[in-house]
């Protein structure tokens, strides 16, 4: 015998070998896993390699306990499991299901035939239980890309993943019945029917709040286009309570988008058990003592912040001077790109991260700086430093800066006035479909169109030019400002449904840029 045949021969002899199905998350994508296993004689001993983190490594207890516990004894052999492939870092307790699954295959305890047709995701108890695991949703899309008969999920996470169409999703229980499932034919319950989230906190209605004119404007603008908005008041003026009322007045997101912010969610671990898709547009409001890592995203693996969990909806920055000053530079470059790239010794991941930013803050530090009163005592030294906690660069970013009054206590009494947040709701969706049916917005609002666009869209007259142009010199504007004042200025146009953009709209635009000094 050829010494090649002899070595084949040992090895089928005294080696088993075995496959199954999984995936891995980089970020918010699924890369497929192969899982091996390798039964073999020698020394009893469990191996994991393939670039196993510290969670995927501990999968050696839990399997082995499992599989006790379903009558299994784990094979007295040298057990060797490979994640493939090598190069790609493996986080997390998903590949707990398809390890044990291939132990049992190479052990002749499990069918292999429709093994390789199923990818296999589940953490397991210590009893065998299957635990729910992050970034389902992103892994059961990867199945259906790769061409996988079906998926195998916890019963927790089959609602989520129930709204990929076009594979077989099925969830389990237990260990116990993924092994019936391949070995005696019994079958596993399909995903249930996709649930919705439930709305958060009801939003404040814009009819509730009084007076503020100026700023319930500004919001319907902010709404219709996507623009960013700062306001600044004194204590009590009704910053927050505005802030609260936008998520009514935002139209729905599309299918498409509710599933990019559900699988953010989903890899966040922020999904609720039963939920399946995120539908309402998220409203993110961090405290002003978050990290930058909490605001931004970050960690082993890299995990999506406040501003990737808002994509598609709002982050609302409350008392916006205290915030550490790291985090706010921090969205500098994400407000511009709507995406966030965080990037490890190890890893690198890219989020979404298209949010309108609403922020609010005081004056001064007592809040009640010039309010027509002799209530403030902050010197101007004290207000400038107050103040020059938010950067320059970040205020340029922001499209409608917005003074408020203080609210005479007369006023709380009086009637509700002005739009409801359904009628501004409606003018918002009318808006929104120009901009959406416009082929030069690319299917964008006006606040993510290109500069390039921008000439097409909202190309000025005469008038308006020569407004522009001494306006940006008097006020001191920089390019992007000036980019920025045209796009609230064709957001003021489309709301009136008029395809030119003037000079009055252009006025109305301008007005809301940040003054270089005072309020
Ligand atoms: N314009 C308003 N109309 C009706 N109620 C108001 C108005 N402004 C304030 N209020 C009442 O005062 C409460 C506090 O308002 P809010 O928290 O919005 O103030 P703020 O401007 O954010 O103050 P601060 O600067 O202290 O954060 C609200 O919950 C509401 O009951
Ligand atoms: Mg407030």
């Amino acid at each position: 015998m050829a010494a090649g045949t002899v070595r084949a021969w040992w090895f089928a002899a005294n080696s088993m070998l075995a496959t199954t199905h999984s995936s891995t998350l980089v970020g918010l994508e699924a890369h497929p896993v192969l899982v091996e296993v390798e039964i073999a004689r020698g020394m009893p001993c469990f191996d994991l390699v393939g670039l196993p983190e510290a969670s995927v490594k501990e999968s050696r207890v839990r399997v082995r306990s499992a599989l006790d516990q379903l009558g299994f004894p784990f094979p007295a052999r040298r057990v060797t499991v490979n994640l493939a492939p090598a190069d790609v870092r493996k986080y997390g307790a998903g590949f707990d299901l398809a390890i044990a699954l291939a132990i049992l295959a190479a052990s002749n305890e499990c069918p292999t035939e429709r093994l390789g047709d199923w990818m296999l995701i589940g953490e397991l108890s210590l009893t065998g239980a299957l635990r729910t695991v992050r970034g389902v949703l992103a892994q059961v899309l990867c199945a259906r890309k790769r061409g996988f008969k079906g998926v195998i999920v916890p019963a927790p996470n089959a609602p989520e993943a129930s709204v990929v169409e076009g594979l077989d999703v099925r969830a389990a229980e237990c260990l116990r019945d993924v092994v019936e499932f391949f070995s005696a034919g019994k079958d596993l319950p399909p995903a249930p029917a996709a649930v919705s989230s439930p709305p958060g906190d009801l939003p404040v209605d814009l009819a509730d709040v009084r007076g503020q004119q100026a700023a319930k404007r500004a919001l319907e603008l902010a709404a219709a286009g996507g623009h960013n908005v700062l306001f600044v008041g004194p204590p009590g003026a009704g910053k927050t309570m505005l802030a609260r009322s936008m998520p009514a007045l935002l139209p729905p997101m599309t299918f498409e988008q509710a599933i990019e912010v559900t699988a953010i969610h989903s890899v966040a671990g922020l999904l609720r058990p039963g939920m399946s898709v995120v539908d309402h547009r998220p409203f993110r409001a961090p405290h002003h003592t978050a990290s930058t890592v909490g605001l931004v995203g970050g960690g082993e693996p890299p995990r999506p912040g406040e501003i990737a969990l808002a994509h598609h909806g709002v982050l609302f920055l409350d008392e916006l001077p205290e915030f550490p000053r790291d985090a706010l530079e921090a969205l500098r470059e994400p407000l511009e790109d709507g995406a966030v790239t965080i990037v490890r010794a190890r890893n690198r991941a890219t989020f979404p991260a298209r949010f309108m930013l609403l922020a609010a803050m005081n004056p001064c530090p007592c809040g009640f700086y010039r309010d027509g009163t002799e209530r403030c005592a902050c010197s101007d030294e004290r207000v400038r430093r107050y103040r020059g906690r938010v950067s320059g660069p970040l205020l340029d970013r922001i499209d409608l800066y917005v003074p408020l009054p203080s609210v005479r206590i007369a006023q709380l009494g009086e009637p509700g006035e002005g739009p409801t947040s359904a009628d501004v709701r409606a003018r918002v969706t009318a808006a929104r479909a120009v901009q959406l049916s416009r082929p030069d917005n690319g299917g964008d609002c006006n606040a993510r169109v290109s500069p390039r666009s921008l000439k097409d869209i909202a190309s000025l007259g005469a008038d308006a030019r020569t407004l522009l142009t001494t306006a940006s010199e008097r006020m001191g504007l920089s390019a992007r400002a000036a980019t920025r004042v045209l796009r609230v200025a064709r957001t003021v146009a489309d709301l009136e449904g008029d395809q030119e953009v003037t000079a009055t709209h252009l006025a109305e635009a301008l007005g809301y840029r940040t003054p270089t000094s005072g309020t």
